[in-house]
């Protein structure tokens, strides 16, 4: 595989999806063979996934996070195997939101154990790991509130939010597990500074990208 496979995450409302957007068009502007995907949902079994996985709550029942977690890993599968591996072996650059170290970090922060998580991302994916990933990061209470904002269409203040204690510590822990990753592997992630404008945070990211692109010989137009 000659591609180059790189990942980008953080904690709702961190900015990613719009961050996601704005790489691709650089990447694409400057001509790298590029591929966009999503986990979950970035292929018909994902999305089948990602419907069930969004909408479970509606059924009344409460998964445990380890069906929780093997679902998100059926859905890695066949994205690692019919959409990622494929397009590496076609020397693209691929561009994927969201990967494993969601896994780790979500239902990890959920009470997986770090011993079962690794075990299944050994049996899964084998040593398959991004090249670079990006994380952004931003203290949950700033990013729940954007979230909170955007639902309802308006700028709430703080004051005005609603989302709950437990939800606030539990995307703490999430986001506490994403600075671990990256203290852990500091040759393949880089952590990205989320809270500012969205300006400066897009150039962050391009500095980044361009750099490692440019040190791995990767070629545009
Ligand atoms: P999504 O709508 O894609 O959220 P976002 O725009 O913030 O990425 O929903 C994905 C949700 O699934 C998000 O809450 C994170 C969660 N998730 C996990 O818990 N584990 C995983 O392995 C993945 C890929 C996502």
């Amino acid at each position: 595989m000659t591609g180059l496979f790189i990942t980008m995450e953080g904690v709702e409302g961190s900015g990613k999806s719009t961050q996601i957007w704005r790489l691709a068009e650089r990447l694409n502007n400057a001509g790298y063979p590029l591929l966009v995907s999503k986990e979950p949902g970035g292929t018909k079994l994902g999305a089948e996934l990602r419907r069930l996985l969004l909408a479970h709550h509606e059924s009344g029942e409460v998964w445990s996070p380890e069906a929780e977690l093997l679902l998100f890993y059926a859905d890695r599968a066949q994205h690692v195997a019919t959409v990622i591996r494929p397009a590496l072996a076609e020397d693209k650059l691929v561009l994927v939101d969201r990967f494993e170290d969601s896994s780790w970090a979500y239902q990890g922060a959920k009470g997986v154990s770090d011993a079962k998580l690794g075990h299944l991302k050994e049996v899964v994916l084998d040593g398959f790991k991004p090249d670079l990933t990006l994380i952004l990061d931003m203290d949950p209470i700033q990013s729940l509130m954007r979230v909170e904002a955007r639902n309802r269409g308006l700028g709430a203040s703080f004051q005005e939010t609603r989302f709950d204690q437990e939800a606030l510590e539990y995307h703490q822990k999430v986001r506490l597990r994403f600075l671990e990753i990256a203290r852990k592997d500091p040759g393949r992630v880089v952590l990205i500074q989320a809270q500012g404008a969205v300006e400066d945070v897009e150039t962050a990211i391009w500095q980044a990208v361009s750099g490692f692109l440019h040190r791995r010989g990767f070629k545009g137009i």
